[in-house]
This record gives structure tokens, C-alpha cells and sequence, in this order.
């Protein structure tokens, strides 16, 4: 693009050449396997940020690795023009672990397309992102209308614990007029969306023990009780007969007005015939606007090795979807308190908190937002965004909040209903992700020309 003002076509123009050679890029960004957790290699997570830098700098950003304690971020700057506003564009180069590799049809790192979806870990969730990212950018070429800011974040999947502390030690470098997440999903095939709520989350590890060491479970079975059976008690106190998490302090959210057909949920999340859903309330409030409270794994013995001996000591990891206006914070003591008031038969206990985001509320109003919702409904030929909550947590959404409370925050993505993002073959739909593209290219060209 040469000239300042770029047009509609020649947006369209520009998105549509460089969708190649981005679909290259993402190919050998997804064959890096860069996850944040502790038990992988954290050599890759550097290596990937060098891929992303890599790409910044192509862009022609003055591009640094940074960290503060954590995985490494990439941050990459250009200027605003005189009078122009700045962007900042967000997403997460590291990615969920793949779980089990023999669930998927192919190789997690090694990407195919099928179906006119491209296949791998971090396809979508959220390199695509950033590629909507680099691909808006490439559009301009070195007539970028408005300044911007790239911040690529390392450890997102892994609970962003380091974020705030580096927004606050880049804060000059980052601050912004508007803060764009790509992380989120859209409504459904040819139907974008913005993200206006995210739900919280507060994980803990949760360890009963009853016994020194296991006993025989003939001669004290009856008398003696073992620590799974202890833990499995307690864990059964979370919900109601209904499945509505029946913590006393946890906040619920204001309801939903979306209507989320139940079929699409079945369908989408693949349950098995006869299950039936949890809870109470629309489904929109159930996923998005509600507290939610899973068992995400259990230390005790395996099946095979299982002897007839009394457990001593189980463990539990318990995940808690925080509805908008809940605190981390709060809701781990709610959920502490519960758990030693229902404590069975005296058995020792400890409850760890193991990370946690706050949840957020988004203001979809003001100018910046007519531009952004007239961007995206052009890149899908018209259809306007659903304004929707999403049940997942991206953290870097209140760390943005709370850093930058002026800015206008919008919270995009890549992902759709079919996308399995954490789940076995993860996948990115090729047609919608050139339509972000084009959304993202349209909205940096619409803020640059301030709407009267
Ligand atoms: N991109 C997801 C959030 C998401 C999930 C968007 C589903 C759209 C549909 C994000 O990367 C994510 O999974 N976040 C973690 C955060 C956690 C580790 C604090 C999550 O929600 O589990
Ligand atoms: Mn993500």
C-alpha cells in the first residue's frame, strides 16, 4: 500500500495477497511446540518468540524479546504518524500442551489442511491471532496509518503469571488508544462476534490425607477411612443434585440475553447420547455468567496398582470459572472455607491455590467501537457482530483493564465453534481467518481517520 488512506478494495486487495505467505508462516510457527507449562521444554518457548520476532521485524517494527521472570514476550513498535491514534495488538505465542497425541489424525506440530481447516496445536489458539496481527500489518506495507504496538505474550495458557509486572515495566512503550486482544472466538461460520464478558478462574490443588501409609483394607476398612473416599466426599459437596456450584460467596453474574441454542452445545462439545446438561438457568448464563466448577485431574493410586490397601493421601486439582464481577482472590477463600467446613471425618486437609485471572466486563460503546463493528461486519460481507460472553479466561484482558483504564479495549479472535482449541485436533478455519484479517487490516485503517 502507498498511499496514507488506503481504500476498502484495496484492503481487500492487499489481505487477499498476503494470506499466502501467511499461511507458510503460521505453518512453521505451529511446528514450534512452545508451551509454557513447567514439565516442557522451555527452549522451544524461546525459540518460538524468536519466530515471532522474527516476523515483527519483518514488519518493520523495532521489535525486543522481553521478560520479567516468566516466558518471553515479544513487544514490536512503530510510531503513530503526527495526529494518528496508537493500536495496541495482542495475542499469545505459546500453546496448550497437546494431551493425548493419539486422539489426534495427525501430527499435533506438524500442520495439514483438511477440509479447508488447517490442523495442529496452536493453528488457531493463538498463533492465527498473531498472524491476523502481522497480516493486517503487511497490508499497509511502510504506510502504516496509525502507530503500533505488537505484544505477543509467552504464558497465557499457563496462567500469565509475569503480565503484569511486565505491562507495568513497559507501560511508555505500550500505552495505546485501543488494545485489540485476538483471542477470543467468533459467533459461528460467517458470523463474527465481540467478546463484551470473560469468565475468571481460579485453579487450586486440593490434599486429603487420613493415614500414615497404606494398611491392609481388610483388617481396618469400616473403622479406619481412606483419603480418596475422603477426597471423593468432599469434592461432592461442591454442587447440587442440579450440578450448580454450591459455594457460599461466589459471585454470579448479571443474565444473558443471548440466546444459545442447547443443540449447538451438545453438539459443539460433543456429549455423549443420554448425558444431560448441569446446572440451571440459560445456557448463555450457565457458560458465560455463572460460576462453573470442574475436577480437572486426581493423584491417587492408578487402577492397575491399585492393592486391597487403604489410600493415605489423595490429591485434587479443582478449576473454578469465576463469573464477570467475581475476585480471584475471594473466590479462593469461598472456595477454602467450603472446603474445611465440609471436611469428612477429620481428615487433614490443605487447600493450594495454583493460579488464577480475574474475570472481566468489556464497554462496547464510544467511537472507536462504530468502527470496529462497521470493520467487521464489512469483512463478513455484512453480517454484524453478536456481542457475546465467553466462558473461557484470557487474563491479559483486566491485566490491559487495570494498567490502561483509559483505553478502549476490544476483545476479537480467530477461533469458531469447530476450532477444539485445548482439545485433540485443534484447527483453524482458513476462509474465517481471512475475514479477521481483513477486519483487523479495515479497523487499523477506520481509527486512523477519526469519525466525525
Ligand atoms: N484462547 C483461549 C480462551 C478462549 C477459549 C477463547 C475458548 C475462545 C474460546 C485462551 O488461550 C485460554 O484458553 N485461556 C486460559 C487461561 C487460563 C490458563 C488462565 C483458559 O481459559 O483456560
Ligand atoms: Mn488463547
Amino acid at each position: 500500500m502507498t498511499t496514507k488512506d488506503a481504500t476498502e478494495a484495496e484492503l481487500r486487495t492487499a489481505v487477499e495477497r498476503e494470506l499466502s505467505r501467511a499461511r507458510t508462516d503460521l505453518e512453521h510457527l505451529v511446528r514450534i511446540p512452545g508451551i509454557a507449562f513447567p514439565e516442557f521444554d522451555h527452549a522451544e518457548v524461546d525459540r518460538s518468540a524468536e519466530a515471532v520476532a522474527t516476523l515483527l521485524r519483518g514488519c518493520g517494527l523495532e521489535t525486543d524479546v522481553v521478560r520479567a521472570g516468566g516466558q518471553p514476550a515479544v513487544l514490536g513498535r512503530c510510531p503513530a504518524p503526527p495526529g494518528a491514534p496508537t493500536v495496541l495488538l495482542y495475542a499469545h505465542h505459546d500453546v496448550q500442551p497437546p494431551g493425548d497425541e493419539a486422539l489426534w489424525d495427525s501430527d499435533p506440530f506438524e500442520p495439514v489442511e483438511r477440509d479447508g481447516r488447517l490442523y495442529g496445536r496452536g493453528a488457531a489458539d493463538d498463533k492465527a491471532g498473531l498472524m491476523a496481527h502481522v497480516v493486517a500489518l503487511r497490508a499497509f506495507g511502510d504506510a502504516l496509518p496509525v502507530g503500533v504496538v505488537v505484544f505477543v505474550e509467552g504464558e497465557e495458557e499457563y496462567g500469565s503469571a509475569s503480565l503484569s509486572e511486565l505491562l507495568r515495566q513497559h507501560h511508555d512503550k505500550l500505552r495505546a488508544d485501543v488494545i485489540v486482544i485476538a483471542d477470543s472466538a467468533n459467533w459461528d461460520i460467517g458470523v463474527p462476534a465481540l467478546t463484551t464478558s470473560l469468565r475468571g478462574i481460579v485453579n487450586c490443588v486440593v490434599e486429603v490425607r487420613t493415614l500414615d501409609a497404606e494398611v491392609h483394607s481388610g483388617l481396618f476398612g469400616g473403622a479406619v477411612p481412606d483419603a480418596l473416599t475422603a477426597l471423593v466426599r468432599l469434592l461432592a459437596t461442591l454442587h447440587d443434585d442440579a450440578g450448580d456450584v454450591v459455594v457460599d460467596g461466589l459471585v454470579v453474574g448479571p443474565e444473558s440475553t443471548v440466546d444459545f441454542p442447547a443443540d449447538r452445545v451438545r453438539a459443539e462439545s460433543g456429549m455423549v447420547d443420554g448425558v444431560r446438561f448441569t446446572g440451571t438457568g440459560s445456557m448463555a448464563d450457565r457458560l458465560w455468567t455463572r460460576p462453573s466448577l470442574s475436577v480437572l485431574g486426581i493423584d491417587a493410586p492408578s487402577v492397575l496398582q491399585a492393592g486391597n490397601a487403604l489410600v493415605p493421601l489423595a490429591r485434587a486439582k479443582i478449576s473454578v470459572r469465576l463469573a464477570p464481577g467475581d475476585d480471584p482472590g475471594k473466590a479462593f477463600a469461598a472456595l477454602r472455607d467450603h472446603l474445611e467446613a465440609y471436611r469428612p471425618w477429620g481428615a487433614a486437609l490443605s487447600v493450594t491455590f495454583d493460579g488464577g485471572g480475574a474475570p472481566c466486563v468489556i464497554d462496547t460503546t464510544g467511537p472507536h467501537y462504530e468502527t470496529i463493528r462497521s470493520a467487521l461486519r464489512t469483512a463478513w460481507d455484512g453480517v454484524s457482530p453478536e456481542e457475546i460472553g465467553l466462558g473461557g479466561s484470557i487474563p491479559a484482558v483486566s491485566a490491559f483493564q487495570a494498567e490502561f483504564p483509559d483505553a478502549t479495549i476490544v476483545v476479537t479472535g480467530v477461533e469458531d465453534p469447530y476450532t477444539q482449541a485445548h482439545g485433540p485436533n485443534e484447527s483453524l478455519h482458513l476462509g474465517e481467518f481471512g475475514r479477521v484479517c481483513l477486519a483487523e487490516a479495515l479497523v487499523l485503517g477506520g481509527l486512523a481517520r477519526p469519525t466525525g
